[in-house]
């Protein structure tokens, strides 16, 4: 099961063992990290980041990732490439893959990360697309095993907008790793029925259990997780807010629904989050629709039950163990001593 010279573009595309296996040497970086050992894995490489939305966490995870590799990063921002207003998909990732030995891509849907990889020649990761966002569950499943000690019959209940990146990739994580997820949210925002048989049937295998629920209490009883995310997405039109919120508040993570969830329950989220009036659209927000939160209270994200921050050291570690994994072969994997 070697990675070497594959695209890291969705889970579906590993695995249990695969992504076992990438968990475990983000594990090991982390702790080279931590005691300040440099190996730079990936000396003389150079890659391409390339940002067609904007980023804090992934970006920043992807360029430290790569100092610590030994690698050059180069990075796009969403203005002012070529890509897409005068230069096809298709002859991006030629000319790329033939200057870089790797390359990221954030952006919109699925088919394009998957035509980069298909005509680059190179590796190519997801750092997300309206789809999906797998490094992103890569860093979520390493903190759940940092806390619980396991990811196997763990209970993660997602509340908000079940049908997009975020709700989808947990729902294949969780279907893979054998967990039990539960898309808490109004019907109107369950995955689609294809993507939840594909992740019925990889339940069927490992065990894994599948729930959609629209009641919060009997939905988040007993949960280890509870994981949210902004109502709505990057690329979507402001013009949804209102409809959102309508939509979505009564699945906002409150002080309430932690306590029915008990005190073995941890709060998760992607980032960034609306959890108090200290940002631009959070403010814009208040003045047209009167609420100070959206998806979260500030009494929960700030809460001892909240692991936020430790989620997003994460990506640094588990963003770094997939470019590693897949530009490196097993020889030179295993010449880091865990
Ligand atoms: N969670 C996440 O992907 O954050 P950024 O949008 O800041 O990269
Ligand atoms: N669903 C969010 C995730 C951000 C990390 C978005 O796509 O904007």
């Amino acid at each position: 099961m070697s990675l070497y010279k594959k695209s890291f573009l969705k889970l579906l595309d590993f695995t249990p063992q695969e992504i076992e296996k990438m968990l475990e040497l983000a594990s090991t970086l982390k702790a080279y990290k931590k005691k300040g050992i440099a190996h730079k894995l990936c000396e003389g490489k150079s890659v391409a980041l390339v940002f067609e939305k904007t980023s804090t966490r992934t970006r920043c995870a992807f360029e430290v990732a790569c100092n610590d590799l030994g690698m050059h990063p180069v990075y796009l921002d969403p203005k002012s490439s070529q890509m897409g207003k005068k230069e096809s998909i298709a002859d991006t990732a030629r000319v790329l893959g033939r200057m870089f030995d790797g390359i990221e891509y954030r952006g919109f849907g699925q088919t394009i990360v998957e035509e980069l990889a298909d005509k680059s020649g190179v590796p190519v990761w997801n750092g997300l697309t309206d789809e999906f966002h797998p490094t992103q569950i890569l860093a979520d499943f390493l903190t759940i095993q940092e806390h619980f000690g396991t990811l196997k019959g763990k209970k993660l209940v997602y509340m908000g907008d079940a049908r997009y990146n975020m709700g989808n990739s947990l729902m294949v994580g969780c279907a893979k790793m054998g967990m039990h997820f539960v898309a808490c949210t109004n019907k109107k925002y369950f995955p689609n029925s294809e993507l939840i048989a594909q992740c019925e049937e990889v339940a069927c295998a490992t065990g894994a259990k599948l729930e959609f629920v629209e009641d919060v209490e009997k939905a988040t009883k007993n949960a280890d997780v509870i994981y949210t995310d902004v109502w709505v997405s990057m690329g979507e039109d402001a013009s949804v807010w209102q409809e959102r919120i309508a939509d979505l508040t009564p699945y906002r993570v409150t002080e309430a629904v932690m306590k029915n969830a008990g005190e073995q329950c941890r709060f998760m989220h992607c980032l960034p989050a609306f959890h108090d009036l200290n940002t631009e659209v959070g403010k814009e927000i208040y003045e047209k629709f009167g609420i100070d939160c959206m998806e979260v209270t500030d009494g929960v994200f700030e809460s001892k039950q909240s692991i936020v921050f430790d989620e997003a050291e994460n990506r640094l570690h588990t963003i770094k163990a997939v470019m590693a994994i897949t530009l490196c072969d097993e020889e030179k994997i295993a010449s880091l001593k865990k």
